[in-house]
């Protein structure tokens, strides 16, 4: 029993009882899976940095289960961008596409069962939609969308998955980690009762931009240097501090009414985007959770969330304070250190075990949580849950940003003015 009415790290697990009948539904880390010695045959498409991390994920994850990974083709739209998995998996170069179209190529590979999405965020509701029609188990990363009408189909696709019994894992891994599985826990059993605020930061340095190369194309160009245009990351409101919205609404269980808020741009060389955010949002019910991002180097740098309650405070994955603790039980979620080796753990042992996981609609609303708050920020006005989910009156409910996705296919991509950023108050 936790007499302290303090959880830490160290003391949650020694602390908590474990019961057989929680046990059967955690995700369990290291456990030789039921069935093992399966080969899944796997795709990528996006083949970068995270592209290329999630497929070491993915490999590890199948490895502690007793699976085995095959990756069966990669894609991306640049073909120097295969060159790693490729290599690294002996990916066969009748099995490695580029190009905008280069995702179609890879799925109608039927044998592939599981695709890795992790392109920018602008291509994930398309390239979503096409790997649900082929019948594939995803992997999404986050975010999902940059508009709210991409957002909305990313929903909409997470339905047609349910239907066909596939499996959607998202990136947002604070979900798949034992810290914060078992605050949120907690939280869920009224640990600290009913939360009133909170205080979530996204606060770094400055993220890496490229510049345009002399006589490169408007759409090698937002592709390459895909940070710094909020056609393809949303901005890093989205991009980034969706993790801190992600815990949010899955703290508290429900999406935000509204948002106000303020940014602007002060440092950026490249595209289109603010530099930071600060966003007041109302979640209903009296409570009200101040957001804040920043990317700009040499300012004092936080990632992290904080939620007060009735009863009670908690750090997203930290210290949870609390009188009632020592009266509630707890699971230990034993995961994986490694958030992002564990949502592909949890991914395969669903696909093993025909017990679908569907991820969709949770990161597709804090994408648009995020979103929302972009739109409040660059508009000056107060935006309403509403105006992006059932208000088609709403000048926000159809934005659409252009390019989009398919322009990049068709080939008619003009690309943003770099350093004209919008102005609050002008619509
Ligand atoms: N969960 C996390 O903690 C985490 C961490 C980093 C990145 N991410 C997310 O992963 C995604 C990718 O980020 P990254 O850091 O790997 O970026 P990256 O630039 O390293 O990789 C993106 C890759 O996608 C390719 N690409 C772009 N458009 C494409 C298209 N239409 N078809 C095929 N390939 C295309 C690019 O050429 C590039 O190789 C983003 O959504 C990002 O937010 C998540």
């Amino acid at each position: 029993m936790n007499t302290s009415g303090i959880i830490t790290r160290r003391n949650f697990i020694k602390n908590t009882a474990l019961t057989g009948a929680v046990l059967s539904t955690l995700p369990l880390f290291n456990v030789r899976a039921q069935g093992a010695g399966r080969k899944f045959k796997v795709g990528v498409i996006g083949s970068g940095g995270r592209g290329s991390g999630a497929v070491d994920n993915i490999v590890e994850a199948a490895k502690s289960l007793g699976h085995e990974i095959e990756v069966l083709a990669v894609a991306d739209f640049f073909a120097a961008r295969t060159e790693k998995v490729a290599k690294k998996y002996n990916v066969p170069a009748a099995r490695v596409f580029a190009g905008a179209d280069a995702y179609q190529k890879l799925l109608a590979i039927k044998e592939i069962e599981i695709v890795i999405l992790a392109t920018p965020p602008a291509f994930r509701p398309v390239h979503f939609e096409a790997a649900v029609a082929a019948g594939k188990h995803c992997f999404i990363e986050k975010p999902v969308a940059v508009d709210p009408v991409g957002a909305r189909k990313v929903i909409a696709v997470g339905e047609i998955a349910k239907q066909k019994g596939l499996t959607v894992v998202a990136g947002t891994q604070r979900r798949h980690t034992g810290t914060y599985l078992r605050n949120q826990n907690a939280v869920s059993q009224g640990a600290i009762g009913k939360i009133t605020g909170g205080a979530i930061t996204w606060c770094t340095g400055t993220l890496w931009f490229k510049e345009r190369e002399a006589g490169e194309s408007d759409a090698s160009y937002m592709v390459r240097n895909w940070t710094s245009f909020t056609e393809m990351s949303g901005d890093h409101i989205v991009e980034q501090h969706v993790h801190q919205l992600d815990v949010t609404n899955w703290f508290l269980g429900r999406t935000p009414l509204s948002a106000v808020g303020f940014g602007g741009r002060a440092r950026r060389k490249t595209g289109n985007q603010f530099d930071f955010f600060s966003v007041d949002y109302n979640y209903g019910d009296d409570c009200r959770i101040h957001s804040m991002c920043r990317q700009i180097k040499g300012c004092y740098d936080n990632v992290g969330e904080f939620y007060i309650g009735t009863e009670g405070t908690t750090y997203g994955g930290g210290k949870m304070q609390s009188a009632k603790l020592a009266s509630l039980t707890i699971p230990e979620f034993k995961t994986h250190a490694n958030g992002q080796v564990q949502e592909h753990v949890d991914l395969l042992a669903a696909i093993a075990a025909n017990k679908p996981l569907n991820g969709a609609k949770d990161v597709a609303e804090s994408t648009l949580t995020a979103i929302m708050g972009r739109i409040a920020c660059y508009t000056g006005q107060q935006v309403r849950w509403s105006d992006l989910t059932t208000n088609t009156e709403s000048p926000w409910y159809n934005l659409t940003l252009k390019p989009a996705a398919l322009d990049f296919e068709s080939g008619e991509v003009v690309a943003p003015k770099d350093e004209v950023c919008p102005v609050p108050g002008l619509g």
